[in-house]
Order: C-alpha cells, then structure tokens, then sequence
C-alpha cells in the first residue's frame, strides 16, 4: 500500500519536529550544536610542507559537511605588492621584505577577523608559514581578542626527496614564477627555504598552552595538545587520516536493475540481463582503467551491487552506510506516481532537493552524515572500487570534485559507466569509461516527472 498514511499531512513537514530540515545558525552540517564556536586553523610550517593543500582539503571537507569555511592565503596578499618574488626578498635581514610580509600578514588576519564578524563562518584558514613563535603569538593574541579559538596545524618534514619532488610538482608552476625557467625556479624556491629555516622554530614545550597538531613526515607521526571541543577534534581527525601516496578511487553504479527498467525507485531489486551483463564485463573495464592494481571493492548490502561486484577478483566489503537513499513512504514508486500521490512533496523536492527528506526516509543532507566514516576511510586507504547507488555516487562524487550542494543531487551519473578519480596536489582528475551496454537513464531533470528512458549505453 502506497498511499500516504492517513496521520500525514505535507505542512508536518515544516514543523520543528517535522522532516523538511535546514541548519540553523547554531546547528552545523553534522548536525551538532557548534554554539559560538569560530576556529581560526593556523598553518604553521616550512614552505613546500603541504599547507597550501592540507588547508583546502579541510575547507573541501567541511563544505561537504555544511560547516562555512574559508582560506585566507597570506601569499595571495603579499602578491599583490610583490608579484615575483626572488629569495631574498624572504631573507628576514631584508628590511622591505619583511615590512611587505608583515603587512601581507595583516591584511589577511583583519579580512578573516572581518569574515567571522560578517557572516555565518565557523572555521577560517590561515595559510602561511606562521614559522616563528613572535608570529605566532601574534596571531594567536589577536583571535584572543575577538574571541576566536585558534588551533595551529604544523607539518613537519625533513625529508629532502620528498620536499624536492613537492617543488617540481606545484612550486615551479606557482605565479611567485610565472614566466621562469623551471629549473631556476626550483633552484630560487630553494634558496627560499632556506632563508625560511635560519628564523624556522618549531611548536615546542614553550607553547605548550597552545591548541595544537603537529603531523610529522606526512602524518607518520602526530602529536597533538590541548583540543579543546568536538568540531576541534573532527578536523584533527581528519588530519590524522590524510596521506599522499598515488592512488585512485574508481566508483560505479550497479548494473541496470529490474526497478530501474520499470521506473521504481529504491527497493531491493535483482539486477537486469543487462545489468548482468554490465557485471560480467566490469573486471574487464576495472583492468582497462587499474592496470595490475590490487584494489579493495565496496559495496552496499543491497542485492543489486553484491551482484554486480560478484564477478571482481579482489577483497570485498560490504558497508550498509552505502546504501541508497531511503525514500521512506515513496519507496517503489515512480516518479510519476510520486507527483500524483505526494503532489506538494515531488514539488518540495524539486524545489530543495539537497535539503528534502522523504516521509519516513532520508534526505541527501543526511546520506553525507551518514557518509562521513565512508569519506574518512576512503582517505586513509589507497585503491578503491565502490559499487553503490546514483545518490550515494552524487554525495562521493561532490566530495572529491568540490561540488555545491545546489547542484550536487542533480548530477547526471549513468549506468553501466567506471569512474576514476585520481587526487592530486590542488584538484582531482576526472576519467570515465562507458562500457557498451545499453542501460535506461535514471536521470530526472528538475520539473519532469520522466519515466526511466533507454539510454544510449
Ligand atoms: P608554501 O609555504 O610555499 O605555500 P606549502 O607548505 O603550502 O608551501 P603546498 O603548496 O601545499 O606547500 O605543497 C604541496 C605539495 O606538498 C604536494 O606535492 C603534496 O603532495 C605535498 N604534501 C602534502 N602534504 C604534505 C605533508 N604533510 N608533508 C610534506 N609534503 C606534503
Ligand atoms: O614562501 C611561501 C609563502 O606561501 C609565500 O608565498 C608567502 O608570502 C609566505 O609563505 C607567507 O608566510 P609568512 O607569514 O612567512 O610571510
């Protein structure tokens, strides 16, 4: 029986206790009540350490959970005094240089002091070297002052390999050099840290009332010191589970499903000749895509990924956070059938699909919360296939592409298609490979009430 049930009327929805749910000043995408809590996350470190990217990994993953936050890059300020820098304009006996940083410094402290003043944001960024303990106190008295919590991240790395090959990858390509020869680039950036490392002190016991995380040779090593609340905690666990060693991520759908061909959402469906199909030539894709990769295979506990996985060779798990999206009462509906029994709830829908939670089900806020360990241990391991549903994909997908939950729950992602997903320094890569396999199209675009049509495969 689909009908709604006789006790539910769409306007419950709105009520404090109802379904429909968007966060309130107070209440942050992870559903906890953050108070009055502003942290500005201090960077602290040796240039070419990784704080340009530890610091928009965090602001990606935070956007992801709702939670507003933003990088203020003390480097992007001083540019707009000195555009081409050479190294000695980084020796701290160069009296120029170190007026122009320090005011660069200044001028990103009071905007962020600004930012929390204006708006709504919760955790701001501050990426420079922040490498002195003068520098530090600094900041750290300033943020006393308006009342913002500061947590210093420092990267600590001694590894000369490693610091070189981080140079050749992101600081001969950086605007300090646009123009240069690469070489005398990597030459001059090294001379650069060099001047850094006469005035570098690391956090040590004499800060021991700081807030703090040191990650040590890429996280090998971390100490951390006086975390004071839960939203300080979430971001130093997610600094804990960060590595950088080359990987890939490759995400698919199931194979087409008998309730895809007949237009039904959610349920417990086989899959489909086709989508069996899809499941028997997947290894072949994955080997087209992987290579001789050893890769562990995820999968939700519903019937329609285990069959398709079933053909993979490799380790697997099944994780029930992978699971579709619940849509409660209107499980084993059509969307059609949706917009005639549920009128004011289709149109809700559509008009905040992020936002809207089912009647007795789930909304796409709630599949990133329940999402959250999936992303975590997705960060601590190496190559990843995942076998899941199309909004559980969108939410994956928006966390590693940075997409805007506007949009995100109206990504097209079709059937019988391998993705891989490769990070790298600043962004992430992009490859699909389509097999050869008609498939219906699952898409709805905002306003239709479309039947799953045949797609091109
Ligand atoms: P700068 O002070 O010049 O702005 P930075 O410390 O911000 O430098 P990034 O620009 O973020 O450095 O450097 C990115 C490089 O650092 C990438 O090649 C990345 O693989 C590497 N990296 C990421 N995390 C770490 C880490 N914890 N330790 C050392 N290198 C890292
Ligand atoms: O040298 C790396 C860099 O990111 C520069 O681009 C920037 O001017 C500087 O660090 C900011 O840090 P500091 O506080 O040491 O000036």
């Amino acid at each position: 029986d689909t009908a709604a049930p006789a006790q539910y009327k769409p306007e419950m929805r709105k009520q404090p206790m109802g379904n429909f749910i968007s966060p309130s000043r107070k209440t942050n995408g992870i559903g906890i009540q953050a108070e009055d809590t502003r942290i500005c996350v201090v960077m602290v470190g040796l240039p070419a350490r990784g704080k340009s990217l530890i610091a928009q990994k965090v602001v990606r993953y935070l956007h992801w959970l709702s939670i507003k936050a933003k990088t203020f890059n003390v480097g992007q300020y001083r540019r707009t005094a000195t555009p081409n820098p050479n190294a000695a304009f980084f020796d701290t006996t160069n009296p120029e240089g170190e007026r122009l940083r320090r005011a660069a410094a200044e001028a990103a402290v009071n905007d962020m002091v600004k930012w929390f003043h204006s708006g709504e944001g919760l955790i701001a960024i501050l990426d420079a070297t922040n490498s002195t303990k003068g520098r530090r106190a600094w900041i750290r008295d300033r943020c006393d002052a308006e009342g913002i919590e500061t947590l210093f991240v420092e990267s600590k790395c001694d590894d000369e390999d490693l610091i070189m090959s981080n140079i050749l990858e992101v600081k001969t390509t950086s605007p300090d050099y646009v123009g240069q020869d690469p070489e005398e680039a990597a030459q001059d950036f090294r001379n650069r840290i060099r001047n850094y490392e006469k005035v570098y002190q690391t956090i040590d016991e004499d800060e021991s009332d700081l807030t703090y995380v040191k990650l040590i040779d890429v996280g090998q090593h971390v100490i951390i010191n006086r975390i004071q609340d839960y939203l300080q905690s979430r971001v130093v666990y997610y600094l804990m589970n960060l590595h950088i060693k080359p990987r890939a991520i490759w995400l698919s759908r199931h194979g087409e499903s008998n309730y895809n061909l007949s237009g039904k959402i959610g349920g417990d469906a086989d899959i489909s000749t086709r989508g069996e199909a899809y499941a028997r030539a997947l290894p072949g894709l994955v080997k087209q895509m992987a290579g001789d990769r050893q890769l562990t295979v995820w999968t939700s506990t519903l019937k329609r990924t285990i069959q398709t996985a079933r053909f993979l060779t490799f380790e697997k798990l099944e994780w029930k956070a992978l699971d579709e999206l619940d849509s409660g009462v209107c499980d084993g509906l059509t969307y059609a059938e949706i917009a005639t029994q549920y009128p004011e709830d289709f149109a809700q829908r559509d008009e905040d699909k992020y936002n809207y939670r089912y009647l007795g089900g789930e909304s796409y806020r709630d599949v990133v919360i329940r999402l959250e360990p999936i992303i975590m241990e997705l960060e601590r391991s190496e190559n990843i296939l995942i076998v899941t549903h199309q909004a559980i994909l969108r939410c994956i997908y928006a966390y590693f592409m940075n997409v805007p939950q506007e949009r995100s729950p109206w990504m097209e992602v079709p059937l019988h298609t391998l993705i891989k997903l490769t990070p790298r320094a600043y962004s992430t890569q992009e490859e699909r490979l389509k097999a050869d396999i008609p498939a219906v199209s699952t898409f709805r675009a905002k306003g239709s009430q479309a039947v799953h049509q045949e797609g091109t495969g």
